[in-house]
């Protein structure tokens, strides 16, 4: 599946560029290469990203915030971002936070400090922040906390958040009551006023929420100066960054298709598009733009929070990949619920984002099982089901039809390439390929730089 057909289909069609005059529909500039999460998240994104971060020239982040917990490891340090795009290690590439993002300003800082201690140099200088970006501010995280609260409350269940405020902040958006990058840095007087307008709101429907406003807009006042020279207008950087010299540009997606709030496992999920579109939109790039779509997915299925999970294992099978992949959240320190690979998501996945190219890790933590299940379809009453289903009750009740595999029982992560693989691991890897209908493109083999084989 491409995502360029048109590109070659409309040869004749011009499109205006800013500075006015026409462009030609086959010279739309350079491609953006996308790395997206293909399960419920913590797939090793992160991983993905560092790869190609070595070469890109601009790393972009388009969605959600600092629910999301990146580890890369490079010369055995390990890093975690959250809000910073992984590639903010490369000396040589600019990092850009796009206006889908939603900011945290004392989370930002407190991570680019954090890994400034650890060695990450310069980081301010090679950042980029959309002003259209939203801010997420500290009360947005508390009422993240009590919103949780009165869902258990009402319902016996919460949805397991990571409590940064992500869904308060896209809410504050979506309702339009929300303040942006562009609106701290223009008149404060202003922005003091409609801080306090949304304060108020939101105290309307949390009466218990307190906020001490004056402290919250000092601090605010202080990180915006920190924060001013980072600022551009996000969507004309990226046009020039399209249509300059040859760059290669890479985006960044956090959390995963599973937990996208059209197409995950709602209300399971977080607030934003973790899928393609959040790409384009979150970045204010056109869709000719997009080039290879890589899905990430580990050789197993993981999930933290709340929610369906068809594949789980609550038993020995579940503990083993648990402790064997060290399955805690970066974010929130929470164990992970774990599972076999369930290729009904993953295929779901790439209905909706069109991989080009899967990266598929941690195929290593399977080194010791003695027989492998794949999820290879569902059944409701009894009957194969084609799609992936909307409805949460119905997930919660599907047939999974599995495949086996014999395990290899080898060491693989010494494996560099791929004839290093044991030929059961072989096996199991090209019927994931075969049935997702995408090649895998990288096998991750231990959580280092150089623990990926590449294919091709
Ligand atoms: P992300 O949110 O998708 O970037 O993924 P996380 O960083 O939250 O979780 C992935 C975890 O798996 C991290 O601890 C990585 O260091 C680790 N990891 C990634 N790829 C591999 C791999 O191929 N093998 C092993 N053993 N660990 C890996
Ligand atoms: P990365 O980018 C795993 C989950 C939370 C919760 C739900 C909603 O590291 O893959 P939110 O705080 O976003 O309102 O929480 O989504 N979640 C993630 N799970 N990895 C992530 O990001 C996640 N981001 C959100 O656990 O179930
Ligand atoms: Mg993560």
């Amino acid at each position: 599946m491409s995502l360029t057909w048109s590109a070659k289909d409309h040869k004749n069609m011009s499109q205006p560029a800013a500075t006015g005059q026409k462009r030609s529909r086959n010279d739309t500039g350079n491609k953006v290469t996308v790395v997206l999460g293909a399960q419920w998240g913590d797939e090793g994104k992160g991983k993905v990203v560092d790869l190609l971060a070595t070469e890109a020239d601009v790393v972009c982040r388009c969605q959600g915030g600092n629910n999301a917990g990146h580890t890369v490891v490079v010369d055995g340090k390990e890093y975690d971002f959250h809000l910073l795009p992984s590639g903010i290690i490369n000396s040589k590439s600019i990092s850009l936070i796009g206006n889908g993002v939603v900011i945290h300003l004392p989370g930002l800082f407190e991570e680019g400090d954090k890994n400034e201690k650890k060695g990450l140099k310069g980081w301010e200088k090679r950042l980029i922040v959309s002003d259209r970006a939203h801010l997420v501010f500290d009360f947005h995280q508390v009422v993240d906390g009590l919103q949780e609260t009165e869902r258990q409350a009402q319902e016996g269940k919460n949805i397991g958040t990571t409590k940064k405020g992500i869904g308060p902040a896209y809410s504050s958006k979506a309702a339009r009551t929300g303040l942006r990058v562009c609106d701290l840095l223009g008149d404060f007087k202003d922005f003091s006023m409609r801080f306090k307008n949304l304060v108020r709101q939101y105290q309307s429907m949390y009466p218990a929420l307190t906020v001490d406003v004056e402290d919250q807009l000092k601090k605010l006042k202080e990180y915006s100066e920190r924060l001013r020279p980072m600022v551009r207008d996000g969507v004309y950087y990226m046009y020039e960054a399209l249509h300059g010299s040859p760059k290669k540009i890479l985006v960044e997606g956090a959390n995963a298709a599973l937990l996208d709030i059209d197409f995950g496992t709602y209300p399971f999920v977080t607030s934003s598009n973790c899928t393609v579109g959040g790409a384009c939109t979150g970045l204010g790039i056109p869709p000719l733009n997009i080039g290879d779509v890589f899905g990430v997915s580990k050789a197993y299925t993981t999930r933290v929070g709340i929610g369906a999970f068809p594949t789980e294992q609550l038993n020995a099978v579940g503990e083993l990949l648990q402790t064997r992949g060290h399955e805690v959240g970066v974010t929130t320190g929470r164990k992970r619920r774990c599972g076999w690979l369930d290729l009904v998501i993953v295929r779901y996945a790439h209905m909706i984002n069109g991989f080009t190219g899967i990266a598929l890790t941690k195929l290593d933590i399977l080194d010791v099982v003695d027989e492998i299940k794949v999820g290879v379809a569902y059944k409701v009453n009894g009957k194969r089901i084609p799609h992936f289903p909307a409805n949460m009750d119905v997930l919660h009740k599907v047939e999974v039809e599995y495949e086996t595999f014999p395990g290899w029982k080898t060491d693989t992560s010494a494996a560099r390439k791929w004839n290093d693989l044991p030929a059961k691991a072989q096996n199991y890897i090209h019927f994931i390929e075969n049935h997702i209908g995408v090649p895998i493109k990288w096998v991750g083999v231990g959580k280092s730089r150089e623990c990926m084989i590449q294919m091709f």
